[in-house]
C-alpha cells in the first residue's frame, strides 16, 4: 500500500510539472529574477514593479520556492537562489530565453495536441498552427524572436562544450549551416583569432544576426549569407559545422542538406555535426526529450543513433570519421568526403 502511495505521489509530481513549467515562464516574462538581482524584495514591491496582482504573484512565487526556485523569506519577501538566478537574462548560464520559448504559443499550443502526433506520426504544429513551425515563425515575429533567442541561449552552453573540445586551429574558414544568430560561430572565432566564418541561415534570421556578432566582436570576420540549405550551401570552406539542424528533418530532407554540404566541400574539408546522439548512456533522457520535441514541432525530425548518422552520411558520399564527446549532452560527429 505504501508503495502504491509513493508511486501515485511520483506520478502526480511528474504530471503537475506543467504548473511549474508555466510558472517559470510567467516569472521570466515579468523579469522577477532580474528585479531580485540586487537583493530581496517584498511581493508587494515586485507586484508594483511588474503591474501584477500581489496575491496572485505571491501564490506563484511561493509554489516556485517550494521547488527551490527562489527563496521565500518572512513577510512575503523573496530572494534569488542558484536556480532562480538562471532566469536572469544576463546570468552566466541563463535559461531565460528557453524558459520563454517552451511556453510560447508556437511550442506550448503544439504540445497540447501530442495526441495528433501519436495518431498520425505528423507534427502537431500542422493541426495547431496550420503549417510547419519554420513557416509559421516567418509570420509570427515575436515567436521567431523567442525561438531564436532560445536557440542562442541553449547554444551558449553547447558552444562552450564544442569550443573546449574540438581543435579548430587548422581551419581558416568555417561555415555554420543553419547557424541562427551566430553564437556558436562567434565563440569559435573569439577563440581562434585568424579564422574567418560564414553564417548561413534563412533571410529572416540572418537579418537579425548582426547585433550578436558585433557584441561578440567578430562581425568583421563573418560573412552573413541568407539562403535555403535545401537549395545551396556556400562552397570552399575548410570546415562546415551544423548544430541541432539535422534533428529537425526526416532522412529525405537530411540527405538534401548533406548532399548540398558534400557539393560545397573541398576534398579535404570536414563536416562537424553537433547533435544529441540517442544511446543508453546518462545523456539519453535529454536526447529522448529533445526527440519528443522534434516529433511535436518538426516535420519528420528525430534524434538519431550514431549508426543512423553513419548511414545517412554514407548515402551522401560522406564518411563518419570520429565521434567526439563534449561536456554538454551532445556529441560532435566528424565526417569527411569518401
Ligand atoms: C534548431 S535551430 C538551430 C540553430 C543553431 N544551429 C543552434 O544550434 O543554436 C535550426 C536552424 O536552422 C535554420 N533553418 C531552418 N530551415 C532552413 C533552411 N531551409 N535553410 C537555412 N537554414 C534553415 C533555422 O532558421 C534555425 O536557425
Amino acid at each position: 500500500m505504501r508503495n502504491n502511495t509513493a508511486a501515485y505521489d511520483e506520478i502526480r509530481h511528474l504530471l503537475l510539472g506543467m504548473f511549474i513549467s508555466r510558472s517559470l515562464t510567467a516569472v521570466a516574462e515579468l523579469n522577477i529574477a532580474e528585479l531580485l538581482h540586487n537583493g530581496p524584495q517584498s511581493v508587494d514591491m515586485l507586484a508594483k514593479e511588474t503591474d501584477s496582482d500581489p496575491d496572485a504573484l505571491y501564490r506563484v512565487l511561493r509554489t516556485l520556492a517550494a521547488v527551490n526556485v527562489f527563496e521565500e523569506l518572512k513577510d512575503r519577501t523573496f530572494k534569488n537562489n542558484a536556480l532562480s538566478d538562471t532566469l536572469r537574462i544576463d546570468a552566466e548560464h541563463s535559461a531565460h530565453a528557453i524558459v520563454r520559448w517552451i511556453n510560447d504559443p508556437g511550442c506550448w499550443a503544439s504540445w497540447g495536441r501530442l495526441d495528433y502526433s501519436i495518431k498520425t506520426g505528423r507534427p502537431a504544429t500542422e493541426a495547431v498552427l496550420g503549417s510547419d513551425l519554420f513557416t509559421w515563425l516567418q509570420e509570427h515575429p515575436s515567436s521567431l524572436k523567442r525561438f531564436q533567442e532560445a536557440m542562442t541561449g541553449f547554444c551558449n552552453i553547447a558552444a562552450h562544450g564544442v569550443v573546449e573540445t574540438f581543435d579548430f586551429s587548422a581551419i581558416n574558414k568555417i561555415v555554420d549551416i543553419g547557424g541562427g544568430h551566430g553564437l556558436l560561430l562567434g565563440k569559435i572565432l573569439t577563440r581562434y583569432h585568424t579564422t574567418t566564418g560564414v553564417l548561413f541561415d534563412r533571410p529572416e534570421v540572418i537579418d537579425q544576426a548582426l547585433p550578436l556578432l558585433t557584441k561578440l566582436g567578430v562581425a568583421d570576420r563573418v560573412e552573413t549569407v541568407a539562403g535555403d540549405f535545401f537549395e545551396h550551401i556556400p562552397s570552399g570552406a575548410d570546415a562546415y559545422i551544423m548544430k541541432h539542424v539535422l534533428h529537425d528533418w526526416d532522412d529525405k530532407h537530411c540527405m538534401m542538406i548533406l548532399n548540398n554540404c558534400h557539393n560545397a566541400m573541398k576534398p579535404n574539408s570536414r563536416l562537424l555535426v553537433v547533435e544529441a546522439v540517442m544511446d543508453d548512456g546518462p545523456n539519453s533522457l535529454f536526447a529522448k526529450q529533445a526527440d519528443l520535441e522534434t516529433l511535436v514541432i518538426t516535420t519528420g525530425g528525430r534524434e538519431r543513433t550514431q549508426q543512423e548518422f553513419a548511414d545517412l552520411f554514407s548515402r551522401c558520399g560522406l564518411k563518419l570519421q570520429r565521434l567526439i564527446k563534449t561536456d554538454y549532452p551532445a556529441v560532435i560527429l566528424e565526417a569527411v568526403a569518401h
